[in-house]
């Protein structure tokens, strides 16, 4: 037979195995998660929808409903997000499985962050405790207490970890600041939470050249929050006079980027494989940075491949010897 008939033959069998592999294991991954997701079915039959139908008992016939948008829940956000396997009374009162909703199960105050994740080995390496003390000293905690809580950023059924888990920094940088904007941007939003006027931000920035530019290659949060060193991300959001303004403190050798916005890679890179050149630390300029990490993947593909194709190869000839 053909050594290329051979070696194409034993690749495909590669293919199909590794298939049946992970087809196995997502499996798994989904059969623990249908119990909750099937609970979640009777909220998210109403809560994921635009409208809602309910059996109006006076007249006895179904009524169709408008869904408020507000109030509509984004099923395949929430699948995705930290909090994807649980059941939505993991957070909210069972109360809520009666509809009409009861007055007082509304009362009901939510839970925080800290009181799942407070203590908690597991956890110990996002510092909720260090992050919970930044907060307080932030400027939406001091003149909003009350109305601004740690979920007002984190959308509970949405919110994931991006910093920590994307190898790609444009779309970290565009995930942060699309939660800041998504309120400073969104006047509904903004008046739930203050009677001031919402400043513009684009005419406020605009000060800064090529500001679409610097906003999709620098978060909100590298001039505004007070950087500490032990956080991976600044909770204290500073009022606008304490914000970075001067160009040198990120256009220079020792950019307050480094400390922040590159602090992650820079962090992997040390541990990691190496293979990523994504920081640049010896340029003096943040400018001109040259990451090129979809290169260095595909060439460890192409690599894997070759070797795959090699030992597939000598296997086939061995037995094919015999
Ligand atoms: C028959 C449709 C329906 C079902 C089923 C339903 N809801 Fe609702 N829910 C609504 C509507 C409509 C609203 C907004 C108007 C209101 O508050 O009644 C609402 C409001 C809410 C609110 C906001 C309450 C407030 O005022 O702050 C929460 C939280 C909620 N639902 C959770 C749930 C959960 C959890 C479940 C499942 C256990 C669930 N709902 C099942 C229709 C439904
Ligand atoms: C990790 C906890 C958590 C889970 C899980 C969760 N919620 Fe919520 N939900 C909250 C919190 C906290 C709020 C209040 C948000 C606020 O006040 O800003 C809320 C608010 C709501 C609201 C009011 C509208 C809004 O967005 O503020 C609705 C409706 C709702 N949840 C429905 C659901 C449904 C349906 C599910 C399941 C698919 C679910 N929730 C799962 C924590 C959770
Ligand atoms: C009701 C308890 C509860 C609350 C409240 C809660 N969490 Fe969680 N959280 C959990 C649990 C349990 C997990 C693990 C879920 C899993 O692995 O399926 C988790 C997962 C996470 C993860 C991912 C951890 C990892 O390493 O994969 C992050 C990040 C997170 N939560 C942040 C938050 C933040 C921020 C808040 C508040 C805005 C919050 N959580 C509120 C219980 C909670
Ligand atoms: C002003 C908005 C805002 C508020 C308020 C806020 N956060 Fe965050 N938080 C963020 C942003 C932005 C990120 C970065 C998300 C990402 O890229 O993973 C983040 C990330 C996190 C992370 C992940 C950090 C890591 O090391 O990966 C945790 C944990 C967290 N926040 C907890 C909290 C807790 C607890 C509170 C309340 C005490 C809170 N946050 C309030 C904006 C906020
Ligand atoms: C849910 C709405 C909301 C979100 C999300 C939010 N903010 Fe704010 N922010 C406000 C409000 C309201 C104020 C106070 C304005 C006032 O008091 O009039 C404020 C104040 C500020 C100020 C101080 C402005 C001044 O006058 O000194 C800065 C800076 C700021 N926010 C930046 C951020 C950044 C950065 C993020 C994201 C990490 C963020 N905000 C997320 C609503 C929000
Ligand atoms: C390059 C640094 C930088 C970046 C990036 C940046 N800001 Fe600013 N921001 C400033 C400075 C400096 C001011 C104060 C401007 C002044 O006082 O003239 C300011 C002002 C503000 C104010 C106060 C407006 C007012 O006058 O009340 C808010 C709110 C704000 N920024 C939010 C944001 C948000 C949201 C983002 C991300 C989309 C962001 N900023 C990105 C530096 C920055
Ligand atoms: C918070 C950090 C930060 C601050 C403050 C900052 N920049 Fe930038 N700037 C960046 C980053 C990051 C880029 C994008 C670099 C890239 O494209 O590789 C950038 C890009 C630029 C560019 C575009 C370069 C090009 O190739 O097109 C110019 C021009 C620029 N900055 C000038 C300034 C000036 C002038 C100031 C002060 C008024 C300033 N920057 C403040 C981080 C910053």
């Amino acid at each position: 037979m053909n050594h290329a008939v051979k070696l194409i033959g034993g690749l495909m069998l590669v293919f199909v195995l590794s298939g049946i592999v992970e087809s196995q294991a997502q499996e798994k991954t989904t059969s623990i998660r249908t119990d909750n997701q099937r609970t979640n079915e009777l909220c998210l039959n109403c809560h994921a929808h635009n409208y809602f139908n309910y059996n109006n008992t006076v007249e006895n016939k179904l009524v169709k409903h408008k869904m408020e948008p507000g109030m509509r829940i984004d099923t395949i956000l929430f699948y995705q997000s930290n909090h994807k396997t649980f059941k939505c009374t993991d957070c909210h009162s069972e109360d809520f499985k009666t509809w009409p909703h009861a007055a007082e199960v509304r009362m009901e105050p939510q839970m925080n962050c800290i009181d799942c994740h407070g203590g908690d080995e597991k956890y110990a390496k996002y510092q909720f405790e260090k992050i919970e003390e930044e907060y307080a000293l932030s400027t939406h905690a001091i003149r909003h207490a009350g109305d601004f809580t740690c979920w007002t950023c984190h959308e509970p059924h949405s919110y994931k970890i991006s910093a920590r888990n994307d190898s790609i920094i444009k779309k970290i940088i565009a995930y942060d600041n699309n939660i800041c904007l998504s309120c400073h941007n969104n006047i509904n939003k903004f008046e739930l939470i203050s009677d001031n006027e919402k400043p513009n931000i684009i005419a406020k920035h605009d000060w800064l050249p090529n500001q679409a530019r610097h906003f999709q290659n620098v978060r909100c949060i590298e001039c505004h929050a007070h950087v500490q060193d032990s956080l991976l991300v600044a909770h204290n959001i500073q009022p606008k006079e304490k914000a970075v303004k001067l160009c040198q403190e990120c256009h220079s050798k020792n950019s307050i980027l480094m400390n922040s916005l590159y602090q992650y890679q820079l962090k992997s890179k040390a541990t990691g494989l190496g293979f990523d050149n994504e920081v640049m630390l010896d340029s003096s300029y943040v400018i001109g940075a040259n990451r090129n990490i979809y290169l260095n993947k595909i060439s460890l593909a192409i690599f894997l491949l070759v070797l795959a194709g090699i030992a597939i190869h000598s296997v086939l000839r061995i037995v094919s010897k015999k």
